[in-house]
């Protein structure tokens, strides 16, 4: 290791639909910030980034709008894109006299190849020295722990906010995989629309997450819960309150759940018989926020007959995966694509 690489410490992104985070090596994870941003819509001036922004969805004037611009798992918006992410670099540039950085970056394993030209492009234009990429599900593996390099089959379960991977590792390389278009979001969306429905109850987006969250579950709980919301009726658009099962909750997100399950049998079919057998041995692992869902673990499991585990703190694997391919540099090296131009 030279002097310069000493002081230039490395970055590590995980730049997901829902949240991005960053770790500095030597530092750990220094920033952990929805992927919103807010910009006024007659300038394109950025008026907020992160946590601010999302606090904005739903709530904008006219003149501002808080787009999240990788939403449906793939990059929907190259130009907000690169807004967030040379914002949050720059952030943690600024602020802990990094000297040009080299940035590894987790990016869903779907996108294309103009997208990752997008995302490579940001990074370098914010003051990246080198950028490597790195498919989400193999860095959640490594953030997990995963023995990935070895030939033996690991399957990973990652439930993000705009999407779903399932994915399984062996020999450093993503044997099969199956992205859906169905996370957290969908999750959300179910809620709002089930609602709608069954109540004539309007509520917005981040109303239909801090639900799921309190009381959304993917199997029957021990304890049923109810929970009291607010929203506007459909009828006569004055606002009222409504109390709500997590039975019900349960109910709406149905659809979401069952499509992930479905996504994962599938998976499983098309996974090769030996490493199959080596899956039936150690079991599932789930990462992604959405494996915090209630009964999420207990639900896989009985739908696969597999060992189902929750991988700890499953909101930072991904990022800690690649703080983990920051310190291991040539080790990792084959499992990288390398960002500079030929
Ligand atoms: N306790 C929880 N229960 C259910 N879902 C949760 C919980 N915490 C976070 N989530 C959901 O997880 C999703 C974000 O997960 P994350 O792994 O950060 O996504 P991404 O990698 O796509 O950015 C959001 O849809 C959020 O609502
Ligand atoms: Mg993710």
């Amino acid at each position: 290791m030279s002097f310069f690489d000493f002081i230039s410490n490395d970055i590590g992104i995980d730049l997901g639909t829902a949240n991005t985070l960053v770790y500095v090596k030597g530092m750990g994870i220094v920033l952990n910030e929805p992927s919103v941003v807010a910009i006024e819509l007659s300038t394109k001036k950025v008026v907020a980034v992160g946590s601010q922004a999302k606090e904005m969805l739903g709530r904008t004037p006219d003149a501002i709008s808080a787009i999240r611009p990788l939403k449906d798992g793939v990059i929907a918006d190259f130009e907000i894109t690169e807004l967030l992410l040379s914002n949050f670099i720059r952030k943690v540039v600024r602020h802990r006299y990094l000297m040009k950085p080299r940035i590894v970056i987790s990016v869903p394993s779907g996108i294309t190849e103009v997208e990752r030209r997008a995302v490579r492009d940001s990074a370098e234009n914010a003051g990246a020295r080198e950028v490597y990429l790195i498919q989400e599900p193999m860095a959640a593996a490594i953030g997990v722990g995963l023995p990935v390099d070895q030939p033996s089959g690991s399957m990973v379960i990652d439930i993000g906010g705009g999407t779903s991977e399932i994915a399984v590792i062996a020999l450093s390389g993503i044997v099969n995989n199956i992205s859906i278009r169905i996370g957290g979001d969908e999750m959300d969306e179910s809620i709002m629309l089930y609602l709608k429905r069954n109540f004539n109850l309007l509520i917005g987006e981040r109303t239909a997450e801090q639900i799921k969250i309190k009381i959304g579950s993917a199997y029957p709980l021990n304890e049923e819960t109810t929970l009291e919301i607010k929203g506007r009726d459909l009828v006569d658009g004055i606002p009222k309150t409504l109390r709500i099962s997590s039975a019900q909750i349960r109910e709406a997100l149905s659809e979401p759940i069952n499509a992930i399950i479905e996504a994962v049998r599938q998976a499983l079919e098309q996974t090769p018989p030996e490493l199959a057998s080596d899956i039936l041995d150690r079991g599932i692992i789930v990462t992604g926020g959405g494996a915090l869902l209630r009964g999420m673990d207990k639900r896989l499991r009985e739908e696969t007959n597999l060992a189902v585990n929750v991988a700890e703190d499953p909101l930072t694997c991904v990022v800690r995966g690649t703080g983990i391919v920051l310190d291991n540099m040539s080790f990792y090296s084959n499992i990288l694509v390398k960002g500079k131009r030929e």
